[in-house]
């Protein structure tokens, strides 16, 4: 079966040898992806976005995947202005992508006064760029940080209704339900592992490094409501994988690393869970058309076959464990 290439709205792809080894994986499945720009140092100004892209470029013309295209955002912190946000877009920016303090990887020094960047929201509006929402209250106890931060979303998209805004990663059916009522400026991405995972599968027997991310799966009613919302043929809701790589040795550790590297293995699972959830023609409007219609993008030209065929995920792909490393899986990218 031949379905359009897909658009992954979220995805970390890191620098040096890191990108060298998971880019080949999301330009193999994916003709675009929007990339996390939470790097130490982070990507905060116009020079950081043409460097970053150029770093990027620079790999993908050693891999296969050619028909693949980075889109490329900035980290939001507490001294953006909104002077900055024209430069920004000219430097290729198409979102900003706002990390609330301490909540993930990377994001110490992060906002906590989320009024007080109203002037950047308002740029943003003004230059039709995307704001990017990791949508978790810092402090708030960690199963209910995203729906404590619902407020927040709620006052940034009514005081600012021409501002497209994506809450990133929704893992509760609370935010699943609050981005449904608002209206069409907001969006949300949803990721496979959260499609997969509850907590039990991180906490619930033996501690389980490989399935912690930032939001941390919740509960069964939650998954249920991701999986739910991905086949709803809702054009609010499209992928962004989160596809957070991370070696072994910096998740299998006292301080383990939040993360889930789903690259390898994107369309596959997402097969499979479109396949035993609902039918499989639903998955191409959530990977390959509501994120274009959303950030005003164009549909992707090219294809990529899937093929019902077993495989089995290696343990490993280079330092890092791959999500559903070890299980076999029905689908395959050709
Ligand atoms: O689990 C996560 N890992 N969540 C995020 O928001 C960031 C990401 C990372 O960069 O590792
Ligand atoms: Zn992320």
């Amino acid at each position: 079966m031949l379905i359009r290439k897909i658009d992954d709205m979220h995805v970390h792809l890191r620098q040096g040898e890191m990108l060298e080894s998971v880019l080949p994986y999301t330009a193999m499945q994916c003709e675009r992806a929007l990339v996390m720009p939470n790097l130490m140092p982070p990507i905060l100004n116009a020079n950081d976005v043409i460097n970053y892209r150029m770093q990027i470029m620079e790999v993908l013309s050693n891999t296969k995947g050619k028909f693949f295209a980075p889109l490329m955002t900035f980290k939001i912190v507490p001294t953006t202005s909104a002077a900055e946000i024209d430069g920004l877009k000219q430097a290729g920016a198409i979102a900003g992508k706002l990390y609330p303090d301490g909540v993930t990887t990377n994001s110490q020094g992060g906002v906590s006064d989320f009024k007080a960047l109203f002037p950047v929201y308002k740029a943003m509006e003004e230059c039709g760029m995307v704001l990017c929402l990791h949508g978790e209250m810092p402090n708030a106890f960690s199963l209910d940080r995203e729906t404590e931060f619902l407020s927040v979303l709620k006052d940034v998209a009514l005081n600012f209704p021409k501002l497209r805004i994506v809450l990133e990663h929704a893992t509760t059916k609370d935010a699943i339900d609050c981005v449904k009522t608002l209206p069409a400026n907001v969006a949300c991405t949803l990721t496979v592992h959260h499609m997969y995972l509850t907590l039990d599968d991180v906490i619930g027997g033996a501690l389980n490094p490989h399935a912690f991310c930032k939001p941390v799966a919740k509960r069964p009613k939650d998954r249920l409501a991701i999986i739910d919302a991905a086949l709803s043929g809702n054009p609010k809701f499209f992928l962004g994988s989160d596809s957070a790589p991370h070696a072994i040795s910096a998740k299998e550790n006292a301080c383990g690393a939040a993360g889930v590297y789903t690259a390898p293995v994107l369309v596959p699972a997402l097969c499979q869970i479109f396949e035993d959830y609902g039918t499989i023609t639903k998955l191409e409007p959530f990977t390959s058309q509501f994120a274009a219609e959303f950030y005003n993008l164009p549909l992707n030209q090219h294809s990529i076959e899937i093929v019902k065929e077993p495989w089995k995920v290696p343990e490993v792909c280079g330092t890092i464990k791959p999500f559903l490393a070890g299980q076999t899986l029905n689908w395959k990218v050709v």
